[in-house]
């Protein structure tokens, strides 16, 4: 058991903790007053690979693992937490799909232009009937002749209106339930696809969530991504890894809390000294600091887990549980420990409670969590 990144990790963590700190950070605040998707971000994520972190270098990815895509992930939202989850989005929920289940024509027609940044991908499985309960598909997907005419509509897509390649999933024999919905990999220009209202949200507002709907779309027959049927394990599957996305989502913008809590209490004074001097604040910084340490333990271990083959399922849902309730609980007790200047917008921990709330609800809630994790405990 060793718990030292590697050198490479290393080398990973310093260059995009720069990169956050220099380029992403100082817009974070316009962006989410402004609501604008960061592209200058995305333009420099392309180039520094991160797009496509863990995609075999002969994919166009950087050849990372696992954890160099959870440090990514982690660095990014220390800064933004809207940046985080583009790159997680992309990378997780539709790089990793096409290069688990797709074809070789389909990984050389989209997961290159995907993993190298030139496009962006989205991952199309929510609709308004079918939350936390994914099976129950309305969109349909019936094949006719050399492709599948696809009708329905996908709510709360991230990188909804940015995207350019989208994983999408319908129902090929609804009379199967879950063993009969397919996945599909459908381009932004296909007759029939349009992108509906954008969501005004809370928190991470910069990121693009928006509606797909498919009115009559055409999709290739071989953009058929799996088998038939395969579908609701290629989501599922996918969903894994997402989470451990989003669990290192949380981590960083939990850190991100701690972090400016800790320079704002040295700084700031009352009763003649700097507020950090007050036993009662070192003792909340240290429970946050106990609290991030052990979240980034889970995260890092479903990472891990993942990177070496091994089944993480169960702990990629607990890292995203346990993550995501560390970054409420920390970034609400960073608005605490600044007081009333924590509550308003000239200081960023009033923009990382709001970010945070989502790391409980997307890539199934909390409480999806919880059904999978007890799930395991009880098979
Ligand atoms: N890996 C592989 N297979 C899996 C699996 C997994 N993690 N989880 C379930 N399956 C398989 C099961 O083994 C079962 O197959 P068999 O019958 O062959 O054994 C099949 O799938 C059905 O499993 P369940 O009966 O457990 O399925 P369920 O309908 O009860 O649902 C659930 C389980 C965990 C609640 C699931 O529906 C779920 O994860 N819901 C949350 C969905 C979610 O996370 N949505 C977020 C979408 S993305 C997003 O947020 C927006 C974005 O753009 C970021």
């Amino acid at each position: 058991m060793n718990f030292e990144l590697s050198n490479e990790h290393k080398m990973v963590q310093k260059t995009i903790r720069e990169f956050a700190q220099n380029e992403v950070e100082p817009i974070a605040a316009e962006i989410d007053e402004t609501e604008r998707f960061p592209t200058e971000n995305v333009d420099q994520m392309q180039r520094y690979k991160m797009m496509g972190v863990n995609v075999p270098k002969e994919y166009g990815g950087a050849g990372g693992d696992e954890l160099a895509y959870a440090i990514t992930v982690e660095e990014l939202s220390r800064a933004c937490a809207t940046t985080g989850i583009i790159c997680s989005a992309h990378t997780s929920l539709a790089c990793w799909p096409i290069l688990k289940y797709g074809t070789e024509e389909q990984k050389q027609k989209y997961l290159k232009p995907l993993a190298s940044g030139e496009k962006i991908g989205a991952f199309g499985l929510t609709e308004p009937n079918a939350g936390s309960d994914a099976g129950s598909q309305e969109t349909r997907a019936e094949l006719k002749d050399d492709h599948y005419l696809i009708n329905g509509t996908k709510i709360f897509i991230t990188n909804g209106d940015e995207a350019d390649t989208y994983i999408v999933f319908a129902m090929t024999e609804p009379d199967k339930g879950v063993k009969g919905i397919s996945a599909f990999i459908v381009d932004r220009d296909t007759p029939g696809f349009s992108v509906g209202k954008r969501e005004k949200k809370m928190g991470i507002k910069g990121s693009a969530t928006t509606e797909l709907i498919f009115e009559n779309m055409k999709v290739p027959k071989e953009n058929l991504l799996g088998k038939e049927g395969q579908g609701f394990k290629i989501a599922m599957k996918t969903l894994d890894g997402g989470r451990i996305g989003v669990a290192a989502q949380a981590l960083g913008i939990a850190q991100g809390a701690l972090d400016e809590t800790v320079n704002y209490t040295k700084e700031r004074e009352q009763f003649n000294r700097p507020i950090a001097k007050f036993q009662g604040l070192q003792f909340e910084m240290a429970d946050m600091s106990t609290q991030v340490e052990a979240a980034r333990l889970l995260v890092y271990r479903a990472a891990m887990a993942k990177a070496q083959g091994k089944p993480y399922t169960k702990e990629a849902a607990m890292a995203k549980l346990y993550a995501s309730e560390v970054a409420m609980h920390v970034a609400n007790k960073a608005i605490q420990l600044h007081g009333g200047y924590g509550y308003t917008k000239d200081y960023p921990v009033e923009r990382m409670l709001r970010d945070a709330k989502i790391t409980e609800i997307y890539e199934g809630t909390s409480e999806v969590q919880r059904m999978v994790i007890s799930g395991d405990l009880l098979k």
